[in-house]
C-alpha cells in the first residue's frame, strides 16, 4: 500500500503480515540479506512462526517496494486519536489502532476529518450533559474524539461562515448511525452555548432546559422509530428508512424549527418478516400498550394472531418494554402536537392494516375465496370506512380496461394475497408519508421558514449492504451509497488540495478512483434505473425481460468495469460498487419498483367514511408525489404514476444538491462484531465496513499526495536533534530548512508549505530513523563521557587509598623505633639514679663519722674555756661586793652632816618673821569702812529692779489688748463665713425669685465690699504687729540684758516671771503668724468654690435654665461643651467631619443634639420641640408616607454606601445593621400607632428595593452587597421573629394612648406574611449572591487550579517541549491562584465583617469550594495531551494553597470538596508500569470510579523521557469498568451556577433593644427624627 525503502527495514523492524484468521499479524524482522540483485527477509510472527520473503531488487524497485509488508507503528502511536498522525499509515497499522483504542474502550477516532465510532454494544458514559457542555466551544482536538465534537465543528462553522452544514452518519445496519445521529441531535438541542450572548439565550426553556422546538424535535425520534424501525437480525432497532434532519436555526442560531426527509420506508416488512425479525414496532406496542378498552374497539390481542406479526416467530424484544415504549410514543405525539383522538386514529388505521393481514384467501380451482363472514375482513372494512363486500371483490377480482371494454377476471388466491398486502403496504406507506408531514408542519411551519438562516442536516441513513441475496433494497442503497461516496471522495479530495493551495505548494493532481461511471450505469440516460422504469411501465414487463435488456445494454467490455454477467445464472446482474462486487437477484425488482395497488382499491378507498384515512391517503401522496412530479415527465409521457425507483432516484438527486450546498462532516460508524457483543472485535468485520465506508480510500487519497504533514514548530521539537545545537534558535523556519537540507537529500520528498511541511510517504519514516539513530548516537555519547567519567572516578579513589596506606605502614615503623628509643633512655636514667643512690649513701657515712669527731674535740676544748669563765667571774664578783661596802660607809657620814647645817640656819630664820608679825597687828579700824560702802550699792540696784519690772507689767497689758482686738477679727470672720453659707444655701433653693436673688446678690456685694475693707484693716493690723513684735523683741534684749546684770549682782533674780513671759510672746507670736497666714491662704476658697457649684449647676441644669441665665462671670455652657467636642474616638470623627460646612451636623444621640429644624407635613418650617406631644409628632411623621419611604428606599437602600469590610478594625454591629434597626424601629412605631397597612407597604417597598438593589451588582462588585444585605436582611427576619413570638405570647404593640385603631387580625396576618417574606427574601439573596459569585468564580477555576503553574522548576507546557524553550515561553492564564484566594478572601472578609452567621459562611464557601473541585475536576478529565505528573503537581500544589486557604479560615472540613481533584492528581504521579501499581491507585484513588480512572490513565500524557504506560495495562484498566453501573460516572455532577441547592436560614439572632444609630453622613431628617422620638 504505501512504499519505503529497503533501508527502513532493520532488524528488529515490527511489520504486519497477512493473516487468514485476523486479517493481519504482527511480526518481527530477524535477519535481512542482500547480496547483489537478491533479498532475503526472514520474519519471526507473534505466534512465533518464521516467514520469509524473497524477492530482487529491481522488482522492488519497479513495483515501488510494494512487496514488503507494511509497517507497524511504535506503540506509543498505536493508540494515537487520530488515524492520519501515524506515521506509517496503512491498512494494518489503521485497523490496529483502532482496535487498540477500542479494547481501551475508546469508541472514537479521528481519521482527519472523519469520526469513527465503533460501536460499543453497551451504554457509555460519554453523552451527560457535563461532557456536552464540555465540548462546547472548545476546537476539534482540543478534547477527546467524539460526536459532540463533530456536532460542535458544525455548529461553530455555522455561526462562523453563516452557511448549513450536514452530519452525515452512515454504517451498515447496527453500527449505530440512528444512536450517533441522536446524539447529535441531543447535542444541539441541549447544549447552552456559553459565548452566546444572554439575552438572546432561549427564553421559554421547559424543565428539562430545553425549548420546546428542541423538545420537539428530540420526540420525533421515538415516533419515527416506532413507525420506521423494527427489529432485525442485525439490530433489535434498526432504522429501515433513511432520514434526513434539518435543524433550523435563526439568526440568533436558536434552533426554531426542524425538517425531516425520509428515504424508501421498507414496505416489505409490513407484510412479511424473516426468522426471528419483526414487523414495525408500532404494532407490538399497540398490542401490547393499548387500554382494554380500546383493544375491544379494535378488537386487537396478543401480537400472535395477527399473520402480520407473526411471520418472525419471536415478537419480543429482551429488555424492551412495548407497553412502555407504546406510552413513549403516545407522549411524543402529543409533543409533537398531535392530539389524543387522532393518535386514536392513527392506531385505528394501524389495527386495521393489522386485520387486512389476517383476511384469509383461500382457493379453490384456482380462484381466490374470500368467505364474507370473515370476521377479519369485516373489522378490517369497518375500522377503514369502506364497503366490506367492495373490498372483498376487489380483493378476489381484477379490471383490465382496455381502449373498449372493462373486464373483470378472478386472481389466483396467490395474486389475491399481493393485492391484500400491497393494500396494506399502500396504507401503511401512506400513514408513515403523513406522519412524516405531520410532523414538519409542526416543526416548522411558516412563520418559523420566514425566519430560519442556517440549518444542519443530519442524514443517517443505512450504509452499503451486500447479502447473500440482493435486491431492489439493497440496489437503492447500495445506489445511495455509491452518490455519498462520490461526495465524499470529493470533498476529502477537495480538502486535500485546498490545503496545498493555501500552503502554496507545488501539487500535481492526484488520481483518486471516481466512480462516477457506476453512477453513471445507474442513474444514467440509459441507466440500469431509466431501464426499469420503462420495464415497469410495460403492462407485460416482467424481471426476465428487465434482466435481459440490461445484458444488452451493459454486458460490454466499456461496461464491464462495474457491470457483469454472472456466468450461472440469467436472472441476477453483477454491479462492481466501490466497496464491493455486488450480485443483484433480478426477482421482483418490477414490482417493487411499480409498488401499486389496484386501481379499484384505490378510489374505494378514496371514497372512505373515515375522514382520517381520506386526509392520509391525500396528503400522504401529495408528499411523494411532487418529487417524482418532474423526472416522471421526463422520462415517461404515458406514466401515470412515479415509480419508486424515480422517486427515490429523484429525492437523491435533491439530497445531494443540498449536501453539497453545505459543508459536510462524517461520522462513520463500525459494527465491530456480528453478534452485538460487548467489547467484541473482529478484524475482518472492521476491515471491510472500513473499506465500505471509504476511511482507507481516504487514506490512499492522503498517500498518494503528501500525506504527512508537520507544522513547522512539531518537526522541530521531534527532529531538533538531527542539527547541531548551534543551529537551534527561536526561528523555526530557518531551522526546519536546516534539518530538512541536512538530512533529506531528494528535494521531491518533501516540500515546503507557509505553515507547514509536506512529507511524501514513508519519509515519515525515514525521519524517524534518522531521529532514532541521532538518539542513540547521543546516548552511546553521552554514555561514553558516563562511563569515563566514572572510570576516572574509580582511579582517583585508588590513588588516594593507596597512599593512606602507605602513610599508615610508615606511621607503624617510626612508632616501634620510637619504642626503642624511649626504652634506652629508660634504661641509662635507671642506671644514673641507682648510681647516684650509692654514692650518696657512702658519702652520707662518712659525713656522720666526721661528724661525730668534730663534737668530740670540740666538747674538751669548750669545757676546759668554761672552767676558765667560772672562775673570772667568781674573783669580779668578790671584788665587787667588798668595793660597794665601803662606798655606803662613805655616803652615810655626808648626809648626817648636812641636816644639821641646815636646821641650824632655819631657825635663825624664824626668829627675825616673828618679831615683823608682832608689828601689824596693831592696825584694825579701816577694816569696818569698807564694808559699809558695799552695802549702800546693793540697795541702790535693788531699786533699779523694781523699777524694771514696773515697765514690764505695762508692756504686758498692751499685748493682751492687742490679742483682744484679734480675737473679734476672727470672731467678725466667722460670721460673714456663716453668712455667706447662708447665702450659697439661699442660692441653692431655686424657688428663689429673681428678685430675692438680687437683694442676696447686693447683700453679698455689700459683704464683698466689707470683706475688702477689713481685708485692708486686717493689712494695717499686720504691719503694727509687726512693728509691736519687733518692739517686744526690744524689750527682751532689755530684759536679757538687765537680767545678765541682776544675776551678776543678785544671782538668779526672778527667773520664773521673765520665763512665763517669754512663753507669753512666743504664743503671741504664732497667733499673729497664724492670723497672718489665715489672711493669704484660706480667704480665696469661698469664690473658688462658689465657680465650681455654679459649674455644675450649669451642667445639670441648662437644660431647664434657658439661655438668659448667662452671667458674666459664668462660663456658658456652650464652652464646656466646646472642650468636650474635641474629638477622641471615631464617632467623634464622624461627628467633626459632619460639622464641615454642607453637611447637616449631627450628633450621634438625639438627646445632645442641637434641635433640629424639620419640616411638618403642612411644610411649614417648626420646631419640634415646640410640639405638644411627641406621639402626635410621631404620627404626624408617620403619615408622611411619601417622605419616609424616599428616605428608606432612596437613602437607607439605594444609594447606601456599604462600609467597607476590614477584619483589623471590624465595623461594630450597629455601623452595619443599622438600615435593618431603624427599619425595625419605624415597624415598630408604626404598629405602636396602628399604622397596620402602612408598615406593609413599607415592608413591601422594602423588599422589593433590596432585592433589585442586590440584583444590580456583577462581577466582583455584587461581594459587598451580596453580604451586606444578607445580613442585613437576617437581622429584619429576627426582628419578625421575635415580632411574631410576641405576637403569640400576646404581646399588643399598640400605644395604649393615641393611633390609628389597632386591627390585631391585619397585624398577625402582616406579621406571618412579612416573616414568610423576608425568609424568601434571604433566601433570593442568598442566592442570586451565589450566582454571581460562583459566576466570577467559575470564570477563574480553570485557569486558576488547572492551568496555573506557581511550582517553579515544574513548570510545563504540554505542546512545546525541549525545544521549544527556545522559541516561546510558557503563556501565562488568565487567573492565577492569587486572584482566586484573593476572591475568596473578599468574600470571607465581607461576610465575616458584616456579621453573617457562620453557618451561612460555612455554606457559601462550601458551595464555592464544590464548584472549584468539581469544575476542575471535569475539565482535568476531559483534557488531552495534558495530565503529565509535571502538571499534577502543579495542582496539587494549587490545591495545597486553598487547603491552607481553608484552615486558616476556620474551614479545614472544606478541602473535602477537592478530593476527586486530589486523588485525580496523585493518580497522575503515581508509578503505572505494573499491574501492581495500577492495584496501588486504586486503593489510593478510592474516590474515583474505574471509568474516571480509566479516563485519567488514557490521557496521561508521557513525557519524552517516560515510558509509556503498556496497552496491557491500559487494557486491565479499561476491564474494570463495569458496564451498566450507574454509580461507575464519568463526569461530577456539574455544580449548577444558578441553582445553589437548599438554603439553611440561620437561626434568628438576639434582637437588641432600639437603637436609633444612624451615621452621620446619611441625611435622612425623618428617619432620624422618628427614631429620637421612639427612644
Ligand atoms: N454510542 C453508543 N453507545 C452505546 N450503545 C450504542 C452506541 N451506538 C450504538 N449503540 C447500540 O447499538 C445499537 C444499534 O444502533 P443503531 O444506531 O440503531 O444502529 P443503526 O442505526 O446503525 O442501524 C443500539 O441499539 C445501541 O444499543
Ligand atoms: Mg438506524
Amino acid at each position: 500500500m504505501t512504499s519505503h525503502s529497503l533501508d527502513v527495514y532493520g532488524k528488529g523492524t515490527a511489520v504486519w503480515l497477512q493473516d487468514d484468521k485476523t486479517g493481519w499479524i504482527s511480526a518481527q524482522l530477524v535477519s535481512k540479506d542482500v547480496s547483489g540483485d537478491n533479498v532475503k527477509l526472514t520474519f519471526l510472527t507473534d505466534d512465533g512462526k518464521d516467514l520469509v520473503i524473497e524477492t530482487t531488487l529491481t522488482k522492488l524497485s519497479k513495483t515501488n517496494n510494494a512487496e514488503l509488508p507494511p509497517l507497524r507503528n511504535p506503540p506509543m502511536l498505536e493508540s494515537a486519536d487520530d488515524l492520519t498522525s501515524l506515521s506509517y499509515l496503512n491498512e494494518p497499522a489503521v485497523l490496529h489502532t483502532i482496535r487498540t483504542r477500542y479494547l481501551q474502550r475508546n469508541i472514537y477516532t479521528y481519521s482527519g476529518i472523519v469520526l469513527i465510532a465503533t460501536n460499543p454494544f453497551q451504554n457509555v458514559a460519554l453523552y451527560t450533559q457535563d461532557i456536552i457542555q464540555a465540548y462546547s466551544g472548545k476546537r476539534r482536538g482540543e478534547l477527546e474524539p467524539h460526536v459532540f465534537a463533530i456536532a460542535e465543528d458544525a455548529y461553530r462553522a455555522m455561526l462562523r461562515e453563516k452557511g448549513n452544514q450536514t452530519i452525515v452518519v452512515s454504517g451498515e445496519s447496527g453500527a449505530g448511525k440512528t444512536a450517533s445521529a441522536k446524539f447529535v441531535m441531543r447535542y444541539f438541542a441541549s447544549v447552552d452555548d456559553k459565548e452566546k450572548p444572554q439575552d438572546v439565550k432561549k427564553s421559554n426553556a421547559t424543565a428539562s432546559g430545553m425549548s420546546e422546538v428542541e423538545e420537539q424535535i428530540m420526540a420525533t425520534n421515538p415516533i419515527m422509530e416506532s413507525f420506521g424501525n423494527a427489529k432485525t437480525t442485525r439490530n433489535d432497532n434498526s432504522s429501515r428508512f433513511g432520514k434526513y434532519l434539518e435543524i433550523q436555526f435563526d439568526k440568533n442560531h436558536n434552533i426554531i424549527g426542524a425538517k425531516i426527509r425520509t428515504y424508501l420506508l421498507e414496505r416489505s416488512r409490513l407484510v412479511y418478516q424473516p426468522e426471528t425479525e419483526r414487523n414495525y414496532h408500532i404494532f407490538y406496542q399497540l398490542c401490547s400498550g393499548a387500554p382494554p378498552s380500546e383493544k375491544k374497539n379494535l378488537d386487537l390481542g396478543d401480537y400472535s394472531q395477527f399473520h402480520y406479526l407473526n411471520q418472525g416467530g419471536s415478537g419480543t424484544i429482551l429488555g424492551v418494554d412495548d407497553t412502555a415504549e407504546f406510552e413513549t410514543t403516545q407522549k411524543a405525539l402529543s409533543t409533537i402536537g398531535i392530539t389524543i383522538q387522532t393518535q386514536w386514529q392513527i392506531f385505528k388505521l394501524c389495527a386495521a392494516l393489522l386485520h387486512i393481514g389476517n383476511i384469509d384467501i383461500t382457493e379453490s380451482r384456482n380462484t381466490a375465496i374470500v368467505s364474507e363472514t370473515d370476521q377479519a375482513l369485516i373489522t378490517a372494512t369497518k375500522l377503514l370506512g369502506i364497503k366490506t363486500e367492495d373490498f372483498r371483490k376487489w380483493l378476489v377480482k381484477k379490471q383490465i380496461v382496455t381502449r373498449s371494454e372493462k373486464i373483470v377476471k378472478d386472481l389466483s388466491a396467490q395474486q389475491a394475497t399481493v393485492v391484500r398486502d400491497s393494500v396494506a403496504k399502500y396504507i401503511y406507506a401512506n400513514l408513515f408519508d403523513w406522519l412524516v408531514n405531520i410532523i414538519n408542519e409542526s416543526l416548522s411551519n411558516e412563520e418559523v421558514t420566514k425566519n430560519i438562516s442556517n440549518f444542519i442536516g443530519v442524514l443517517d441513513i443505512y450504509g452499503f449492504e451486500h447479502f447473500k441475496k440482493n435486491s431492489f433494497e439493497q440496489f437503492c442503497i447500495n445506489y445511495a451509497n455509491e452518490k455519498l461516496q462520490q461526495q465524499f471522495n470529493q470533498h476529502v479530495f477537495k480538502l486535500e488540495q485546498e490545503e496545498y493551495v493555501r500552503e502554496k505548494i507545488n501539487w500535481t493532481f492526484i488520481e483518486f478512483s471516481d466512480n462516477q461511471p457506476c453512477i453513471d450505469l445507474i442513474e444514467g440516460k440509459i441507466g440500469i434505473l431509466s431501464l426499469l422504469d420503462e420495464e415497469s411501465r410495460l403492462p407485460a414487463g416482467t424481471d426476465n425481460s428487465w434482466c435481459n435488456k440490461l445484458y444488452q445494454h451493459f454486458d460490454n467490455p466499456t461496461c464491464k468495469k462495474y457491470f457483469q454477467k454472472p456466468r450461472f445464472s440469467s436472472l441476477s446482474f453483477t454491479i462492481s460498487h466501490y466497496a464491493h462486487d455486488v450480485i443483484y437477484e433480478a426477482e421482483n425488482f418490477l414490482e417493487k419498483n411499480r409498488d401499486t395497488v389496484p386501481d379499484e382499491h384505490l378510489t374505494l378507498l378514496k371514497n372512505t367514511d373515515f375522514e382520517f384515512l381520506e386526509d392520509v391517503l391525500t396528503k400522504g401522496s401529495a408528499i411523494t408525489s411532487p418529487a417524482a412530479k418532474s423526472d416522471a415527465k421526463r422520462s415517461s409521457v404515458i406514466a401515470k404514476k412515479p415509480t419508486l425507483g424515480s422517486i427515490f432516484k429523484a429525492s437523491l438527486i435533491s439530497l445531494m444538491e443540498t449536501i453539497n450546498s453545505t459543508n459536510v462532516y462524517y461520522i462513520r460508524c463500525i459494527k465491530p462484531n456480528e453478534a452485538k457483543m460487548a467489547w467484541k472485535f473482529e478484524p475482518p468485520m472492521v476491515l471491510s465496513q472500513l473499506r465500505a465506508c471509504g476511511v482507507l480510500e481516504t487514506i490512499r487519497i492522503s498517500c498518494a499526495g503528501y500525506p504527512s504533514r508537520w507544522t513547522f514548530d512539531e518537526f522541530v521539537q521531534r527532529y531538533y536533534m538531527l542539527v547541531r545545537s548551534k543551529h537551534w534558535g527561536p526561528d523555526t523556519k530557518k531551522l526546519c530548512s536546516v534539518i530538512l537540507d541536512d538530512s533529506i537529500k531528494d528535494p521531491d520528498k518533501y516540500q515546503v508549505g507557509m505553515t507547514k511541511i509536506f512529507f511524501r510517504a514513508g519519509m515519515l519514516a525515514y525521519l524517524e530513523r534518522l531521529r532514532l539513530d541521532r538518539l542513540n548516537e547521543c546516548v552511546t555519547l553521552m554514555q561514553k563521557n558516563m562511563l569515563r567519567h566514572m572510570h576516572k572516578k574509580r582511579y582517583q579513589a585508588l590513588k588516594s587509598s593507596t597512599i593512606k596506606i602507605q602513610a599508615l605502614y610508615r606511621r607503624r615503623v617510626a612508632m616501634s623505633e620510637l619504642k626503642r628509643l624511649r626504652e634506652e633512655k629508660a634504661a641509662i636514667t635507671i642506671q644514673k639514679n641507682w648510681r647516684r643512690y650509692i654514692q650518696r649513701k657512702r658519702y652520707l657515712r662518712a659525713k656522720k663519722a666526721i661528724h661525730k669527731l668534730q663534737i668530740a674535740v670540740r666538747g674538751v676544748i669548750t669545757r676546759q674555756k668554761f672552767e676558765d669563765l667560772r672562775r673570772n667571774a667568781a674573783s669580779t664578783r668578790i671584788q665587787s661586793v667588798y668595793r660597794g661596802w665601803v662606798a655606803r660607809r662613805d655616803y652615810k657620814m655626808t648626809l648626817k652632816r648636812i641636816i644639821y647645817i641646815q636646821s641650824c640656819l632655819r631657825r635663825r630664820l624664824a626668829r627675825a618673821e616673828l618679831k615683823m608679825m608682832k608689828i601689824e597687828a596693831r592696825s584694825a579700824s579701816h577694816y569696818k569702812e569698807v564694808s559699809y560702802k558695799l552695802e549702800n550699792k546693793v540697795i541702790e540696784l535693788t531699786q533699779n529692779l523694781e523699777q524694771k519690772s514696773q515697765e514690764n507689767k505695762t508692756l504686758e497689758a498692751r499685748t493682751t489688748a492687742l490679742e483682744g482686738q484679734i480675737k473679734s477679727w476672727i470672731e467678725r470672720y466667722e460670721k460673714l463665713e456663716a453668712d455667706a453659707n447662708n447665702f450659697k444655701n439661699s442660692t441653692k433653693q431655686s424657688t428663689i425669685g429673681i428678685d430675692e436673688f438680687k437683694t442676696l446678690q447686693n447683700e453679698k456685694e455689700t459683704l464683698e465690699s466689707r470683706y475688702r475693707t477689713s481685708l485692708e484693716n486686717i493689712k494695717k493690723q499686720d504691719t503694727e504687729i509687726q512693728r509691736l513684735t519687733s518692739e517686744i523683741s526690744k524689750k527682751d534684749d532689755e530684759v536679757a540684758r538687765l537680767r545678765a546684770t541682776t544675776a551678776k549682782y543678785k544671782g538668779a533674780e526672778d527667773p520664773a516671771t521673765v520665763l512665763a513671759l517669754k512663753q507669753e510672746i512666743s504664743t503671741l507670736r504664732e497667733q499673729l503668724s497664724k492670723v497672718k497666714s489665715g489672711v493669704r491662704g484660706t480667704s480665696p476658697p469661698p469664690p473658688h468654690r462658689q465657680e465650681n457649684g455654679f459649674l455644675t449647676a450649669a451642667g445639670s441644669s441648662s437644660l431647664k435654665l434657658p439661655s438668659q441665665s448667662r452671667r458674666p462671670r459664668r462660663h456658658s455652657s456652650a464652652e464646656p461643651n466646646e472642650a468636650r467636642r474635641k474629638p477622641k474616638t471615631s464617632v467623634d470623627l464622624v461627628m467633626a467631619e459632619a460639622k464641615k460646612p454642607g453637611l447637616r451636623p449631627v450628633t450621634v444621640s438625639y438627646t445632645q443634639m442641637n434641635v433640629p429644624k424639620i419640616r411638618s407635613p403642612s411644610g411649614r418650617i417648626h420646631l419640634p420641640g415646640v410640639e405638644d406631644e411627641p406621639e402626635e409628632e410621631i404620627m404626624k411623621l408617620l403619615e408622611d408616607e411619601e417622605t419616609l419611604d424616599e428616605e428608606i428606599i432612596n437613602g437607607l437602600i439605594k444609594s447606601l454606601k456599604i462600609p467597607l469590610p476590614s477584619l483589623q478594625n471590624p465595623p461594630s454591629q450597629k455601623e452595619i445593621l443599622f438600615p435593618a434597626r431603624l427599619i425595625s424601629l419605624l415597624a415598630k412605631q408604626m404598629w405602636k400607632f396602628g399604622f397596620i397597612k402602612e408598615s406593609e407597604r413599607l415592608f413591601a417597598n422594602v423588599m422589593k428595593t433590596i432585592q433589585e438593589h442586590v440584583m444590580d451588582f456583577e462581577g466582583d462588585e455584587a461581594i459587598l452587597p451580596g453580604a451586606y444585605w444578607l445580613s442585613n436582611v437576617h437581622e429584619l427576619l429576627s426582628f419578625a421573629n421575635a415580632a411574631e413570638r410576641d405576637m403569640l405570647r400576646g404581646i399588643n404593640p399598640a400605644a395604649e394612648s393615641g393611633g390609628k385603631p389597632f386591627e390585631w387580625h391585619d397585624y398577625e396576618r402582616l406579621v406571618s406574611i412579612v416573616k414568610h417574606d423576608l425568609e424568601s427574601l434571604e433566601y433570593n439573596i442568598y442566592h442570586t449572591w451565589m450566582k454571581e459569585l460562583k459566576k466570577r468564580l467559575f470564570k477563574m477555576v480553570i485557569p486558576a487550579v488547572i492551568e496555573s503553574q506557581s511550582l517553579p522548576g515544574f513548570i510545563t507546557n504540554e505542546t512545546n517541549r525541549f525545544i521549544t524553550k527556545f522559541i516561546t515561553g510558557p503563556t501565562t492564564p488568565a487567573f492565577s491562584m492569587d486572584d482566586l484566594l484573593n476572591f475568596l478572601n473578599k468574600v470571607w472578609k465581607a461576610m465575616k465583617s458584616y456579621y453573617v452567621e457562620m453557618s451561612v459562611i460555612q455554606q457559601v464557601v462550601t458551595e464555592l469550594l464544590k464548584l472549584i473541585g468539581v469544575t476542575s475536576f471535569n475539565d482535568l478529565l476531559m483534557r488531552r495531551n495534558f495530565c503529565s505528573w509535571k502538571r499534577a503537581m502543579q495542582i496539587q500544589y494549587n490545591i495545597t494553597r486553598i487547603e491552607e486557604w481553608c484552615k486558616s479560615h476556620e474551614m479545614p472540613e472544606g478541602t473535602l470538596q477537592l478530593e476527586h481533584l486530589m486523588q485525580a492528581t496523585k493518580l497522575l504521579q503515581l508509578k503505572k508500569a505494573t499491574l501492581g501499581d495500577i492495584e496501588i491507585i486504586y486503593d489510593v484513588c478510592w474516590m474515583l470510579t474505574p471509568t474516571q480512572i480509566q479516563k485519567l490513565i488514557s490521557h496521561y500524557f508521557v513525557a519524552d523521557y517516560e515510558n509509556p504506560i503498556s496497552p496491557e495495562i491500559l487494557k486491565a484498566v479499561a476491564n474494570r469498568v463495569v458496564a451498566n453501573d450507574k454509580t461507575d460516572i464519568l463526569m461530577l455532577d456539574a455544580t449548577p451556577l444558578e441553582d445553589s441547592g437548599p438554603f439553611e436560614v440561620p437561626s434568628p439572632r438576639e434582637v437588641t433593644p432600639p437603637d436609633n444609630y444612624l451615621p452621620a453622613w446619611l441625611n435622612l431628617p425623618h428617619v432620624k427624627r422618628l427614631g429620637t422620638l421612639a427612644t
